[in-house]
Formats: structure tokens, sequence, C-alpha cells
């Protein structure tokens, strides 16, 4: 075979793998930038900022749901798969928005919700006003309300049950989510095909893959507590081989809230997701920087089993939701709640409603220390827009929309978002734009916003953090954690200080070694024993 052959065949294969190496970015297109004035982010204003994501390294970014809505769920509630809400603009404005990103070496995925559509979704309509319609068997209809009791309620602050009586129906419909948001039924073959169509649809149109919502929640079974069913397996797996014959290179980013080991089956043999959150991971970060110890994070990193080569974990710090404690123990939660969620309305179902740098005081140390985290642990980081900036919340928003707040881009009147009325009122105080904005931050060579771009960077030179394993190195210290990525023989050895006091590590004879430390750049030598300020981290390199 020619030379040129194989190395083309490998650069297809890298360039498939791109999300391995990759820094994603979550976007509220309707609280990202306004560009006509009517106070809600669209897909121009987004469009418009691309320059800024590319400066920042981001190379991927995930929007959340622009289908038309009554947004009862924010967007994941749709009623129309096959189109964009006026609001954010048209399908045209999507293409251009797409093509100027992959202009700038950007790729933009979108949720594709799978699991429920929106009571005002005209399926919905046509299944709830006639049993002979074809759309009737598109939803889970029941006569009583007594099955499938072994399938939890997820948003346990608003929602009694999964059933709700629907008058017109004359029975009652089964729903995940709120009863806004009727399950789809994937039983039947007509749901699983048009489910595929939506999936071609924005494929076709050049979408570069999908952060697949609420995935464990696809089927019912009696007896069981509906998750993770077989059946959700074999579904995906057919998503997946339409993409990989006809879209190589497209991505599906697995959203299932659980156990690691109970996300391995997602990953499949390589076939089903390229990509899955790492939920459990995430409150223990925040647990380590509250204790002042890293033994939560170890122990969940090595309960995490190895995944297929092709795939890779998804890591973040914040994102869209509450700060979910689903993934924790009971008595972890109540701990989790007492020391971030202080006053009762922070929290939120089995979560906490409030964003970075809040829940870190606004220390700047600590937000540094968790993104150190949050960049050096296996899987591809992903930042929640506004936090590489360390933006505020507003707890006076009604359910999650306090952490989906304009983004501020500079110190005028609404942050630069809009020359309109914001679609909601602009965070005041310690973190209104004033104080907190990218205009200003860009300026400042040592803000954190030019920290997180100098940390994105570094990320991504080093192909030892796109891995997926990763080495503990004992020091005899609880208070920092130490770890090694490596890839053939690039070796980087990640230090971070959990705790509020100076610490002493002890280095291993292996471990001794000369090298450099990333940010400083300057040479570094690995001792006997290594002293970190209070909240501090090195990432050196050998
Ligand atoms: C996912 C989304 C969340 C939404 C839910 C129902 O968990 O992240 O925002 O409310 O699915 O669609």
């Amino acid at each position: 075979m020619k030379r040129w052959f194989i190395a083309w065949c490998h650069k297809m294969i890298n360039n498939n793998l791109w999300y391995k190496n990759a820094v994603f970015y979550e976007i509220s297109v309707r609280a990202f930038k306004d560009s006509d004035g009517d106070g809600r982010g669209d897909l121009r204003g987004l469009t418009e900022k691309l320059d800024y994501l590319q400066a920042l390294g981001v190379d991927c970014i995930w929007i959340m749901p622009i289908y038309p809505s009554p947004l009862r769920d924010d967007g994941y509630d749709i009623a129309d798969y096959y189109s964009v809400d006026p609001a954010y603009g048209s399908l045209d404005q999507l293409k251009v928005l797409i093509e100027a990103a992959h202009q700038r070496n950007i790729r933009i995925i979108m949720d594709l919700v799978l699991n429920h559509t929106s009571d005002a979704n005209p399926w919905f309509q046509a299944a709830r006003s006639d049993k002979n319609s074809p759309y009737r068997d598109y939803y889970v209809w029941s006569d009583t309300d007594q099955i499938y009791k072994d399938a939890r309620i997820i948003f346990v602050d608003t929602e009694r049950s999964n059933w709700t009586w629907d008058e017109q129906a004359g029975q009652y419909f089964w729903h995940r989510f709120y009863s806004t948001q009727p399950d789809l039924n994937f039983d039947n073959p007509r749901v699983q095909e048009e489910m595929l169509n939506v999936a071609r649809f924005w494929l076709d149109l050049g979408i570069d893959g999908f952060r697949a919502d609420a995935v464990p929640y696809l089927f019912e079974r009696e007896g069981t507590n509906c998750e993770n069913l077989p059946e959700t397996h074999v579904y995906l797996k057919k998503l997946r081989s339409i993409m990989d014959e006809h879209y190589p290179g497209r991505i599906l980013l697995c959203e299932a809230n659980q156990w690691p080991e109970d996300v391995r089956p997602y990953f499949g043999d390589g076939d089903e997701f390229h990509m899955g959150f790492h939920f459990p991971i995430m409150p223990r970060i925040y647990m380590a920087l509250k204790k002042g110890r890293f033994e939560d994070m170890e122990e969940i990193m090595r309960r995490t089993p190895p995944i297929p080569e092709n795939c890779q974990w998804c890591t973040f710090l914040r994102n869209h939701d509450e700060l979910t404690l689903e993934m924790v123990t009971e008595e972890e939660r109540q701990w989790m709640w007492k020391e971030y969620a202080p006053e009762p309305n922070m929290k939120l179902n089995l979560g906490i409603r409030r964003r970075l740098a809040p829940l870190l005081d606004n220390d700047r140390r600590k937000i540094e220390l968790a993104n150190s985290l949050l960049f050096t642990l296996p899987g591809t980081p992903i930042i929640y827009y506004g936090d590489e900036i360390g933006m505020g919340d507003n707890l006076n928003l009604f359910d999650r929309n306090g952490v989906r707040t304009p983004m501020q881009w500079d110190d005028s009147t609404n942050g630069g978002f809009t020359s309109g009325t914001p679609f909601t009122e602009m965070v005041q105080g310690e973190y209104s734009c004033q104080k907190v904005n990218v205009a200003e931050q860009m300026k400042s060579p040592n803000s954190l916003l030019r920290t997180i771009q100098k940390m994105i960077a570094l990320r991504k030179q080093y192909a030892a953090f796109g891995g997926s394993d990763m080495e503990w190195i004992e020091t005899g210290n609880p208070a920092v954690s130490v770890y090694l990525r490596r890839h053939d023989d690039d070796v980087i050895i990640v230090f971070n200080n959990l705790s509020n006091a100076i610490q002493t590590v002890q280095i291993p004879a292996q471990y001794q070694m000369t090298g450099r430390d990333l940010f400083s750049n300057q040479s570094f030598s690995l001792e006997q024993q290594l002293e970190l300020q209070p909240y501090s981290y090195y990432w050196f390199h050998k």
C-alpha cells in the first residue's frame, strides 16, 4: 500500500477521534448574545461571538435546545423537532453558524431529546384527542397509574407521580420529567424511525453530533426501575451505526446520570456512544475542595471502569442544571447541602442551583484549583458558558433559570448582551457585569479568563491529557492529589493542594526527576519533598 495512503488513513482515523483531546463549551443560545435587540440571544449573536470562543481555545460547542418550544423546561420540551424557534433564527442561520464555526475549526453539537416531547407537540395533541390517531401510540398510555411503580421520580420538587391523567385522552400518560413532557413510546417502531429521522435531519444540515438527553429512560418494563434497559442499548446502537456509516467523525455524547459502571454499557464495544458525561466525579471535586482531602475523588476514579479506545469521558464542574447530587450517598448529599446550599432556595430537586464562582466563595484560588482538576483528570472537559469569567447566579429566578442568565461581555448596561431589554434580569451585586465581564478580563493578563485560556492551551498541547487512564501517586499527604498522566514517553504529574494550608508531599524515588512547570515554563526539579501553597497546583512535565 502506498505510504501517502497509509498516512492519509491515519490522519482520518485520528481526525475522527478529535473529541478525545478537545475542549467543549456549553451554551444557552438565548443567554449568549442577542443580535437584533429583542432581548433574547440568537444564532446570529452566537455567530458574532465565535472569534471569542476561538481565542479561548474551544474545539466544540454544545448548544442547548433551539427547537420551537413552549419553554416549560427551557426548550427540553420540544414542540417541533424539524425546525428552529424563530426567536433564535432560522435553519439557514444555523447553517451559517455551523459554517462559520467550521472555518474556525470549531464543531457544534446540539441536544437531541429522544425520551419525551412537549405536550404542545402536534404528535401529542393528535394522540390525546383521538384514540385512533396514528400518533396515539407515539406515547405511553395506561388506564391505571399503578404500573412501573419502581421507576423513581426525577423532578421531586414538582412531580408526585410519573403518570398524569389526561382528561381529553381519558387515560394516564407516562412522563419521567415534567408532566408537560410526555415520554415517547420507544416500543413503537414508528417512534424509533421518527427519531432516527430527526437525527438524520440535523446531521444532513451539518451538525457535528448530539448531546443525547436523558437516554436511560427510553423504555419501560414492569418490575424494573425503567432505566438502562437492554432495549435502550439496542436502539442507541442503531443510531450510532447510522452515524458511522453516513456521518463519520460526528459524535454522540451520552447524558446518563448514573454510576460509572452503569454508564459503561453506553460505550458498548466502542459502537454506542463516543462520549459519556462522568457525573459522579463532579460532586466529589466539590467535596474534595471543602474537606481538603482527595480520597472521594480517588475512590470514584478507581471505581471507573476502562472504556474502549475510541471512547471518552466528558468532565464538567457545572452545567445548565442544578449541581446534581444523585451520584452520592444520602449522607454525602446532606453534607453537600449543608456546606454548599446553606439557604433553602439554593436547593433544587436532588441538587444545588448555583454557579461555580458563588459555590467556591468567589475565591480565585479555589476556582482555579477546581479548573486545574477539570483540565487534568481523564476525560474531555466541558466549560459552562460564563464560568470562565466567574459569573454569578440569580437565586430569585425560578427553577434552574438562575444559572442561565445573560453572558456578561462588557460593563455597559446589560453587559453588552443586548441593546434591548434582556429576557431576564441581569445578575446584580458582587457578580454584576460591571464587576465580572469578558472585555475587562481579556485586557488583564492575570484575569481568571486568561488563566483558563492558558489551561485550555496546555491541556490541548499534551496528548497525555487526552487518554483515559491515570496513575495515583502515594505521597503520604491526604490533602494533595497527585496523579500522573502519560502518552508514550510524555509524562505529566499533576499536584493539587485541596486545602487552605501549606502542604508538603513526599515524592517517591521513581518520580524524582527534572522537568518543567507548564504554567511558568521554568525548569523544575521534583526532589524528595515538594511544598505547596494553599489551593495551589502544579502541572509538572518531564
Ligand atoms: C436533561 C437536561 C435537563 C432537562 C431534562 C429533561 O437532564 O439536562 O435540563 O430538564 O433532561 O429533558
